[in-house]
């Protein structure tokens, strides 16, 4: 297992499993309220507790992938980033509930809406088909979380119906093999 720990290289992202060394950009992106609000999930309070979640995480060691972070190949200017910054996470999780594979993301503000997630989501299904041989990746969102719902639809995926995700009531979105 922990085969994949290294992801896909798009345009602008680098594709990784995170270690300890990045909690600190980890905790930042994961205790920020604007990214956290339909997660669904508590945000994070500590540095320690970014890297226990972190190093803990069973996804690799388990299934062989898991979400990647996602790391700017290039500085950016306009936000003041620079490359081998960790911006964000993208990438494929077992449901062991469900049985089913998701694809999830996660991004710093400063860089939204500038087609991030859109890029890695594409390559984590790429990932799923081509490599994982995967026949269906499903999603789930909040009805209210329109960015996410639109980088859903942009990426091909389609509204099926409802699921209930810790308990909330999601949105089930699916795409199968093409
Ligand atoms: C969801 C999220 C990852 C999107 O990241 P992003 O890099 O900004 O996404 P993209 O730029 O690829 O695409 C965003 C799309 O949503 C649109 N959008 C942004 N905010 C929106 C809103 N409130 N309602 C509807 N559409 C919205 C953008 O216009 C863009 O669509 P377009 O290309 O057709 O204009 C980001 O908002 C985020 O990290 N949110 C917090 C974490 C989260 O909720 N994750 C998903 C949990 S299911």
């Amino acid at each position: 297992m922990d085969q994949y720990r290294t992801g896909p290289t798009t345009p602008r992202l680098i594709h990784r499993a995170m270690t300890g060394a990045d909690a600190e950009s980890f905790f930042v992106l994961n205790s920020t309220p604007e990214v956290m609000r339909y997660t669904g999930e508590p945000p994070l309070e500590s540095v320690e507790q970014a890297r226990d979640a972190i190093e803990q995480h069973p996804d690799f060691r388990t299934n062989g992938f898991g979400r990647w972070g996602c790391f700017l190949r290039k500085d950016d200017p306009a936000s003041g980033a620079r490359a081998g910054d960790l911006i964000g996470f993208c990438g494929l999780k077992h449901l062991d509930d469900l049985n089913e594979v998701d694809v999830g993301f996660r991004f710093l503000p400063a860089h939204w809406r500038k087609g991030y997630a859109t890029e890695a989501a594409r390559a984590s299904l790429a990932f799923g088909f081509e490599t994982l041989g995967l026949g269906r990746i499903i999603a789930l969102v909040l009805p209210e979380n329109g960015a996410s719902v639109r980088v859903l639809e942009k990426i091909g995926m389609s509204l099926v119906g409802r699921e209930d995700c810790d308990g909330l009531d999601a949105l089930r979105y699916e795409i199968t093999r093409g």
